[in-house]
């Protein structure tokens, strides 16, 4: 059995369909309600909070692996991924996979900070208790452009300068290349950087979603004046997200997010999907014309 936490989120949402398909007996675990959806795929449905050691050692039961996919500015995060590493060491679990992030040491940015922490704790408790693990560390994710809010808006929000350049990964990609984690028995203490191809300034984001969809799409660049009023959901009551977030922000605007793509084509065995494609499927998937 494999566990995944994060099952409702938005990376989970869209790995866990992969690896039902793949084969994987999977364990959700989350609070929502929402993760009844897994039901009907035959999953094993787990309602907990993962800041309790007593709910992760529960969550291990009868699992030989787990993939961790952790939450999103949380000022637990860390913590939550030590009780979930910890747990798995304790349940004798083969195999650990944790979703991190690329370059989890700019630490400007206090969601990597939180990341690099948890890498460590699993790279230590990894090597003393026998467990086996994984890292893997994605850039930003094609899904961030949301193609019906895109077109809905006329345009789409950035945290990168205008001419700073942002690389992108495909989500079912990682999928992908999670399954392969879990299937082959030649991942151990490894880490893995996954890239796409595409590494372009937001006009040119602009230009690919033109060329796909015939729309002409505004570029935002988000300040952070803006970012208490354009996501007030994200910092309502919370300082540490609110933190979190100016310093996405204040890093994105001036360096941008970068990676390399071999990693992932290697592992992929082929092209990874770029963001023309994404942008294609999706336009597809919503039943809007796509050009060319
Ligand atoms: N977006 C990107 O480009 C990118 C790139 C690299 C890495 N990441 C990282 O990927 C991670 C997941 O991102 P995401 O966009 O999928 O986040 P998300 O949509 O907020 O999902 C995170 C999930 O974590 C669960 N969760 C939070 N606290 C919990 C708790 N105490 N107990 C049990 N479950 C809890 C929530 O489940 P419930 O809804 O059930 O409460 C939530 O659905 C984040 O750490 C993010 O930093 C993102």
């Amino acid at each position: 059995m494999l566990l995944v936490t994060g099952a409702n989120g938005k990376i989970g949402s869209r790995i866990i369909p992969i690896l039902i398909q793949k084969g994987f007996k999977i364990r959700v675990l989350g609070r929502d309600p929402k993760l009844e959806r897994y039901r009907e795929f035959g999953a094993d449905i787990m309602f907990g909070d993962a800041t309790w050691p007593r709910v992760m050692a529960e969550a291990m039961q009868g699992c030989d692996q787990v993939f961790y996919i952790p939450p999103r500015f949380s000022y637990q995060e860390t913590k939550m991924a030590q009780i979930a590493i910890d747990a798995a060491a304790d349940a004798g679990v083969r195999q650990f996979v944790l979703m991190s992030v690329i370059h989890p040491h700019m630490d400007t940015m206090l969601h990597h900070t939180m990341k690099l922490n948890a890498e460590k704790h699993l790279i230590y408790k990894g090597l003393s208790h026998k467990l086996n693990y994984t890292i893997i560390q994605p850039v930003h994710f094609h899904h961030n452009l949301v193609v019906d809010r895109i077109i809905e808006e006329g345009g789409f929000y950035h945290y990168n300068s205008p001419d700073i350049p942002m690389a992108y990964v495909n989500c079912e990609d990682i999928g992908e290349v999670v399954s392969k984690i879990l299937s082959e028995n030649c991942h151990n203490c490894a880490t893995y950087q996954l890239c796409g191809p595409d590494y372009v300034v937001p006009s040119e984001v602009a230009e690919i979603f033109k060329k796909v969809s015939g729309r002409d799409v505004v570029p935002k660049q988000v300040k952070d004046e803006d970012l208490e009023e354009l996501w007030p959901r994200f910092v309502p009551d919370d300082p540490y997200a609110k933190e979190a977030l100016f310093h996405m922000q204040y890093t994105y605007s001036r360096f941008g997010f970068a990676g390399n793509k071999n990693v992932m084509e290697w592992l992929l065995g082929r092209a990874s999907t770029d963001l023309e494609t994404y942008f294609q499927r999706e336009l597809q998937r919503l039943g809007y014309p796509v050009e060319g």
